[in-house]
């Protein structure tokens, strides 16, 4: 991560930046590879202030207050008193402060349960610089966020798990700047997720913030990744004004280098041969320097080479075989209880996947931080990415979908030059309907649109006839693989032993992927195996399960649900959860149970198989 230069500028930098103004599109796309940029990065203690009425927004007639008007009440103001008696209900300065990135919930006992606005306040000095552009950048806020500088809306989003921007060129002050962010994750039936998930509402700016600096012309997205017959292809999108340049693509280690030239919306493809690239694996987690080169920019990323596909029953990564010995993981750190906050959270994560002998996991029900995915290129594990289209959307509302399809997209738009996600994936247990359909039979088609160089798929719905476990999921038909949850031996089935009467019947001839089985256990509690909640019960669930899943032909990678336990404000018992779902493979401690050991010695097994 670069820092901006800090340096003094001229008076005459206000009408420079203004013009510079006019000529920006208005929607400026996520910037790809925002870190790479020189940023000022706006992490650290911000001032907050808890609105459970909204009174930072509302006059007591419930008005939204008029930003224009003289009465400005709003807290986005940022106000102080300018004599003794000016009277103003709020002030940031002697407001405490939370962190960012993180949620309030985990950082404040008060919090914990809070669903509702909290307004956050952060000041920062920047001294912009003639023919840069600026852009206001924030990981992810959970859930609707309403963006404030220096008094003055920049815009709003919605959605708890993808970034999103503004460009505030021409709008900082020299000198000191205050951002004011009015954060709200109140649950709504018509959002993405709706009212009722199993994991905890987490409010807050919880990625990172900063500030990216840019020339007037930049490198604003590129695709660059492995197509078919052995050729790089993707795009590069410039931005700014005058867009018809000379773009060079450079992989000096390959001894690629190729120049395209952009049209006049600053836009090219790319097509040229790899030659001898080695290529990304699990095994061989392989990544190359890129750089990209534009008269007056140059943005480099690192980034692997590799082809997924599906070809009858086999899933092939660089035409070869696989078995996705996967996880499914939670962006949650469950040793200091709340959202991964930073690299360290995330790598603690991916490490004890590795302990398991994985090469995938499952990066469940949402898009996880950015670093995860460069990590797990890093790393080399597998990904399957996710929206949170989950349980009980509202089918039939046009806006809701929409939702769905802006998650979608911008997830695809910030990682598809990670080499490590292979599959996108559009939702899970969705229950069947004809609305749920159409609208997850347009998201699909959508993710084969934005992105036909990886697997689509979702966690369809089984449904039991006596002893089969039945999965004819239309959805199946839109997918690439077959994925769903089964909880045999924990919702349904009695004792882990039951499970060898049952069999399934899966309607479709392709992969199957399991996305979810599991049961609970309290760590550190020992019983015999049919005493549910122990470790026991969960290790021989576990063994029964892949025996029974073993019976799959078709069969060719899990994600057992979980990897550690998590938090869930639908897990009361007093003993065995206290708001803690208890599927993890490892306690909230990080002590691992049994069933662990039951997972990686099939998993063991596995990769001698696949070899
Ligand atoms: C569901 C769901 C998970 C949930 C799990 C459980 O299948 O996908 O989000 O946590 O089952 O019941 O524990």
């Amino acid at each position: 991560m670069k820092y901006l230069r800090l340096s003094f500028l001229l008076p005459f930098l206000f009408n420079f930046n203004a013009f510079i103004m006019a000529q920006t599109p208005a929607d400026t796309g996520l910037i790809q590879n925002v870190f790479a940029r020189q940023i000022v990065d706006l992490d650290g203690r911000w001032n907050y202030m808890v609105d459970p009425y909204e009174n930072g927004y509302y006059d007591y007639r419930h008005q939204a207050y008029d930003q224009s008007a003289s009465d400005r009440g709003g807290f986005y103001d940022d106000r102080k008193p300018s004599d003794k008696n000016e009277l103003i209900e709020y002030d940031f300065d002697l407001s405490p402060t939370l962190k960012v990135p993180g949620d309030w919930n985990s950082q404040e006992e008060k919090l914990l349960y809070y669903e509702g606005t909290v307004w956050y306040r952060r000041k920062f000095d920047v001294s912009p610089q003639a023919g840069k552009r600026y852009f206001l950048y924030f990981g992810a806020v959970n859930y609707e966020a309403h963006i404030y500088l220096n008094g003055k809306k920049l815009g709003m989003h919605k959605g708890g798990f993808t970034p999103f921007q503004f460009e505030v060129t021409g709008k900082l002050a020299a000198g000191e700047n205050s951002i004011v962010v009015k954060v709200d994750n109140t649950r709504h039936a018509d959002e993405i997720p709706t009212v009722n998930t199993d994991w905890w509402n987490y409010g807050g700016v919880t990625r990172d913030v900063l500030l990216a600096e840019a020339p007037a012309v930049f490198i604003s997205d590129y695709k660059i990744q492995l197509g078919r017959n052995n050729t790089i292809e993707g795009y590069v999108q410039l931005n700014g004004a005058s867009l018809s340049k000379d773009v060079t693509v450079s992989i000096p280690e390959a001894g690629i280098k190729q120049t395209v030239h952009t049209d006049a919306s600053g836009r090219a493809a790319i097509s040229f041969p790899a030659k001898k690239l080695t290529l990304w694996s699990p095994g061989q987690p392989k990544l190359y320097t890129v750089t990209i080169h534009t008269a007056g920019d140059d943005v480099s990323d690192r980034i692997g080479f590799r082809t997924v596909e599906v070809k009858g029953r086999d899933i092939l990564l660089n035409g070869k075989p696989v078995f996705l010995r996967g996880v499914s993981i939670h962006d949650e750190n469950p040793l200091i209880p709340g959202r991964n906050r930073g690299e360290g959270d995330l790598r603690m994560l991916l490490t004890w996947a590795r302990q398991l002998n994985c090469n995938y996991v499952r990066l469940a029900h949402y898009p996880h931080n950015e670093k995860m995915l460069r990590l797990a290129d890093e790393m080399g594990l597998m990904v399957w990415a996710e929206v949170p289209v989950y349980w009980t959307i509202s089918w039939t509302n046009p806006d809701t979908y929409r939702n769905a399809e802006k998650q979608l997209t911008d997830m695809v738009i910030r990682d598809k030059n990670r080499a490590s996600i292979i599959i996108w994936s559009i939702g899970n247990e969705t229950p069947v309907s004809e609305p749920r359909l159409s609208f997850m039979g347009k998201l699909a088609a959508k993710a084969h649109e934005l992105d036909n160089s990886r697997l689509v798929s979702a966690a369809l719905e089984v449904h039991r006839q006596g002893d089969v476990a039945v999965v004819d999921d239309p959805l199946g038909e839109k997918l690439d693989l077959v994925s769903f949850n089964e909880y045999a031996g924990w919702y349904w089935g009695d004792k882990p032993s039951d499970l060898t009467r049952y069999r399934f019947d899966i309607k479709y001839d392709r992969p199957v992927v399991i996305t979810e089985f599991g049961g609970d256990a309290l760590g550190g509690f020992h019983a015999d195996s049919a005493t549910r909640w122990s470790e026991e019960y969960q290790a021989s669930l576990y063994r029964y399960q892949l025996q029974l899943l073993q019976t799959i032909p078709g069969l060719r990678g899990m994600t057992p649900w979980i990897l550690v336990d998590f938090r869930s404000p639908r897990r009361q018992h007093p003993v065995y959860q206290n708001f803690w779902n208890r599927k993890g493979l490892i306690s909230e401690t990080g002590q691992k149970k049994e069933a662990f050991w039951v997972l990686k010695d099939f998993y063991d097994q596995q990769e001698k198989k696949y070899q």
